[in-house]
């Protein structure tokens, strides 16, 4: 049986303070969820420590939004993955349709990524999905197929152990437009398909692979219902504890 994981990506919301009081919230709410779920956090860099801090005594698990591939040096602005570490991340995100799309990263880049942060003991997030340009001209497949190849180029099996793939179709993504399950069931199906040709098929069956776009409790147990979903990277939804508890409790 693969574990539940429910996320939530802040994205650029929360002030420090604004985070003291979501996390606060969420710990209480938390405290009951089913045994089953993981719950994931990732609030902006600002909030990381002292995030760390407030969810120690509790079952949140903690990530960054992003992360440079170098280990340090001259590039400012940039966070590498020691200092993640170093303030309490488990988890990073990375390849996020934001950032490939609104900063320019590429598969090349991402790969990078993924292969630094599998080297600092931190464990990827790995985003991928199709725009709607791609869906309507029918080359979803194709897509995928090449941002899981790029993006995985060279992580081994033994390392895959610790990515999380996270598929979340650009067009679903704040758009309050969710995939139909069956939509995103066929795209997860995929690329578990896709694990078991590159790698192997208890690779293909351990790999946790997570839907995220326009989530929301409502929506929330119909898609996770689905043989392939096993969780949900959720934007929106996260930013306030009682429509992400719901979304953990479905
Ligand atoms: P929304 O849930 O706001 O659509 O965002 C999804 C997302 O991008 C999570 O990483």
């Amino acid at each position: 049986m693969r574990k539940r994981i429910i996320a939530g990506n802040w994205k650029m919301n929360k002030n420090l303070s604004e985070s003291i009081g979501l996390i606060s919230e969420l710990k209480s709410k938390v405290a009951s969820k089913p045994e089953n779920v993981d719950v994931l956090i990732f609030p902006p860099y600002t909030s990381l420590e002292t995030a760390s801090a407030l969810t120690k005594d509790s079952s949140i698990k903690l990530g960054a939004q992003n992360m440079h591939q170098a280990d340090g040096g001259a590039f400012t602005g940039e966070i590498s993955a020691g200092m993640l570490k170093s303030v309490g991340c488990e988890f990073v995100i990375l390849g996020h349709s934001e950032r490939r799309h609104i900063f320019g990263e590429s598969d090349e880049l991402i790969n990078e990524k993924i292969k630094k942060a599998l080297e600092e003991d931190l464990k990827p997030v790995f985003c991928i999905g199709e725009t709607l340009e791609q869906r309507e001209a029918g080359i979803t497949n194709d897509v995928i197929r090449s941002q899981v190849e790029k993006g995985l180029n060279g992580v081994t099996e033994n390392q895959l152990n610790e990515v999380i793939i996270a598929y979340e179709p650009v067009w679903a993504i704040g758009t309050g437009k969710t995939a139909s399950p069956e939509q995103a069931e066929e795209v997860h199906k995929f690329i578990r398909e896709l694990i078991e040709t590159k790698y192997s098929s208890p690779a293909a069956e351990k790999v946790i692979i997570l839907y995220g776009g326009s989530v929301k409790p409502e929506n929330a147990a119909t898609l996770l219902a689905e043989k392939d979903i096993d969780g949900a990277l959720v934007g929106g939804a996260c930013l306030k504890a009682d429509s992400f508890a719901g979304i953990i409790n479905a």
